[in-house]
């Protein structure tokens, strides 16, 4: 126990309650130090439930000397701020998706981050679920030949009017909320040198927000690549990779629980296959991923690629978009 390095998280957010902190309560490698909360019954209240400190804002929790590393599961467009506050201050930053808000942004956090040997990790849990894993073996042993197409959803039905999703400003919309899901996935596959041909976001103009939204990219193989999101669409949670002799679908690519098993679907010429995941708690693994970026700075280099990365793609997707 007292090895284990103490983590703080900034506000009293949904996806803490419901895995973040559990995963926490279940790794080897973190202990919960402290919850900080605008809130200050909020904040006491949790610190009570989960046994830790608590801060009655974000600056307080991020000076203390008592934490080694921050969690930050605020709307998107707060978390440049606070993770430049938390690099300063010598925190290890693991922050939702999405990271930043531009490109610009995660290019400055990356660079304070690594003259400063900090370590920097963007919350896209559902890459350390073992059905990606699975579903990248069956990819790299040949079962759908050579890969000639990716698409993939993420989207969900309205929201209620006041979720923070819909003020562009504080969370990026849904280009910074759901998109990212489903290009993250391409470039799990396909790597870090897709190129984007072309992209249209539908606003709605009364709510000044985003609502969806589509892309078409390309890796220089050349496969093509199909994204779509919404706040505004019947759930999907998807992807589909179409090789020269098969395709896999994996219908819960995104948020499968981490209770539950999961499956993919495998198409080829011999037939179509169900095969069953064995339930995975990914934000478990999700954490171990964390301290190791934290030990070895090489696995650091690895994260602060995959965060311009994904800045980039999705910059671009926006600036096309709105031009
Ligand atoms: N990786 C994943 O699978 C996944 C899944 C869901 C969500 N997310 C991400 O996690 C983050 C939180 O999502 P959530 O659904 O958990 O949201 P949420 O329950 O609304 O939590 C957001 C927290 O941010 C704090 N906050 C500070 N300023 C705020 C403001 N002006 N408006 C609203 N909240 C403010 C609040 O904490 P206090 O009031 O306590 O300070 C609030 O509890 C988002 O970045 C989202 O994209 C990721």
């Amino acid at each position: 126990m007292t090895n284990k390095l103490k983590i703080g998280i900034l506000g009293c957010a949904s996806i803490a309650e419901r895995y973040f902190i559990p995963a926490i309560i279940r790794s080897p490698k973190f202990a919960l130090g402290c919850i900080a909360s605008r809130d200050i019954f909020k904040a006491k209240k949790w610190a009570s439930i989960y046994k830790c400190g608590w801060a009655c804002d974000y600056s307080a929790l991020i000076e203390s000397s008592d934490i080694d590393a921050v969690y930050i599961p605020l709307p998107s467009g707060l978390h440049y701020e606070w993770i430049l506050k938390a690099i300063r201050n010598g925190k290890h930053v693991y922050a939702e998706k999405s990271f930043a808000l531009s490109r610009c942004e995660s290019s400055h956090l990356v660079s304070e981050a690594e003259d400063a040997g900090i370590g920097l990790m963007e919350g896209y849990m559902f890459l350390y679920h073992s059905q990606q894993t699975m579903a990248r073996g069956l990819v790299e042993s040949g079962k759908i030949g050579e890969i000639r197409h990716f698409s993939g959803a993420f989207g969900f039905p309205p929201l209620e009017p006041c979720n923070f999703r819909y003020d562009e400003i504080l969370s990026g919309g849904v280009l910074a909320d759901a998109a990212g899901y489903p290009l993250r996935a391409a470039t799990y596959f396909l790597g870090d040198n897709l190129k984007l041909v072309a992209s249209f976001i539908h606003r709605d103009h009364v709510r000044n927000t985003s609502l969806w939204g589509s892309a078409f990219l390309t890796s220089q193989d050349p496969i093509t690549v199909s994204i779509a999101f919404s706040f505004s669409s019947f759930y999907q949670c998807r992807y589909e990779i179409w090789g020269s002799d098969g395709k896999l679908i994996l219908p819960r690519a995104y948020t499968s629980p981490p209770d539950a098993p999961a499956s993919i679907i495998l198409e080829a010429n011999d037939g179509l296959k169900y095969i069953d995941v064995p339930p995975c708690n990914h934000f478990v693994n999700a954490l171990e991923e964390f301290h190791g970026i934290i030990l070895s700075p090489l696995q650091r280099k690895i994260h602060y690629n995959d965060i311009l990365v994904q800045s980039r793609l999705l910059g671009d997707i926006a600036s096309y978009a709105n031009r």
